[in-house]
């Protein structure tokens, strides 16, 4: 088959197009950064109407895969209108070409952050939508509109609710970097590869069994196949849906943290700091539908796997 993926050069859009390739499918990347290399790349922001519109033009796509957002919680409180501006209103633009060119099936990027403050744990797809920051809520919109899609127009859509990706290809060549880099695994493993001094701890006073806060881990290369898995369900005629994806295993900070000690056998120093804001204490996920729907199976669940893999990334390429 033959796939759009909108933000395949980043974190897990470039995991997905390795896991597409591998399978034999023709994939063509839609991102405002260069895809890597040996994929076809279009530099295009989906905001963009007439370059999709030509980008569907010349390509007879059976589905879009779309992982092109801003995904920073504090951002989003500070510059909400940044988060609206690409995450929904640029997504509305994709959606409608899409519509424009009769492609019909969409993989969404969503996230555990719309649930809000878990009201229980492990969560399941059921629980309320709740976002309590504008990332979150900027999500749920599109998870939203996909709805009123789905109605109207015949759009099939499955929305993945990733909790706390992380990981690398095993091989080494692909892995996480953000820049700024917020998130807690390659903030410990540069740590310990010396290239921070040290690893802040955000809050020790939360309910949890060591006060730190609690989130479940889920490698990047197990998102990626449940999204095939998810476009397998979509191409055999599946209702629109969200699925949760997760491990159902929640690891503290201070687990992740010790975890990595042993993995990367460093010394890895912490700095303690009170909690940042908007964190809530525990997010494990009740991932069963996606088992029982999908046929979903973890490859990599456990936690050294997750670190030994994004420790190897991290040590491949120091320069970054
Ligand atoms: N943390 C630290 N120190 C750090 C960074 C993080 O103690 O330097 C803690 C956080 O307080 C949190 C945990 O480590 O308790 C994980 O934090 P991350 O920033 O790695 O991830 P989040 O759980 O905040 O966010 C992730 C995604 C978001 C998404 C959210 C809910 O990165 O995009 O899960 O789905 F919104």
């Amino acid at each position: 088959m033959k796939f759009l993926v909108v933000g395949g050069a980043g974190y897990i859009g470039s995991h997905m197009v390795k896991h597409l390739l591998l399978a034999g499918h023709q994939v063509v990347v839609a991102d405002v950064m260069p895809a890597h290399s040996g994929v076809a790349w279009v530099n295009l922001d989906i905001a963009d109407r007439p370059a999709l519109d030509a980008l569907f033009a010349s390509h007879r796509f059976d589905a879009v895969f779309h992982f092109a957002s801003f995904i920073q919680v504090g951002e989003s409180v500070s510059d909400p209108g940044k988060y609206y501006q690409n995450n929904v209103a640029a997504t509305l633009c994709l959606l409608q070409a899409m519509i424009q060119a009769d492609v019909r099936q969409l993989v969404f990027s969503s996230t555990a952050a719309v649930y809000g403050d878990p009201q229980y744990v492990p969560i399941d797809e059921a629980h309320p939508k709740a976002p309590i920051n504008p990332y979150g809520r900027s999500k749920w919109m599109v998870e939203q509109m996909l709805e009123d899609f789905d109605r109207a127009y015949g759009l099939r859509s499955v929305c993945l609710r990733y909790f706390n990706a992380a990981g690398a290809d095993p091989d080494g060549m692909l892995g996480e970097c953000h820049e700024p880099e917020t998130h807690l695994i390659p903030l410990i493993l540069q740590a310990a590869s010396g290239r921070r001094p040290a690893v802040t701890v955000f809050g020790r006073d939360y309910s949890t069994l060591d006060g730190t806060c609690i989130r479940d881990y889920i490698h990047v290369n197990d998102l990626a196949s449940a999204h095939a898995l998810a476009i397998d369900y979509l191409q055999a005629g599946g209702a629109s849906t969200a699925f949760n994806l997760g491990n159902g295993e929640g690891f503290s900070v201070e687990q992740v943290i010790a975890a990595a000690r042993s993995v990367t056998g460093r010394s890895i120093n912490v700095i303690e700091a009170g909690r940042r804001a908007g964190d809530p204490p525990s997010l494990v996920a009740d991932a069963s539908k996606a088992r029982q729907i999908l046929g979903w199976h973890t490859q990599y669940a456990l936690l050294d796997d997750i670190l030994g893999h994004a420790w190897k990334w991290e040590q491949q390429y120091p320069w970054r």
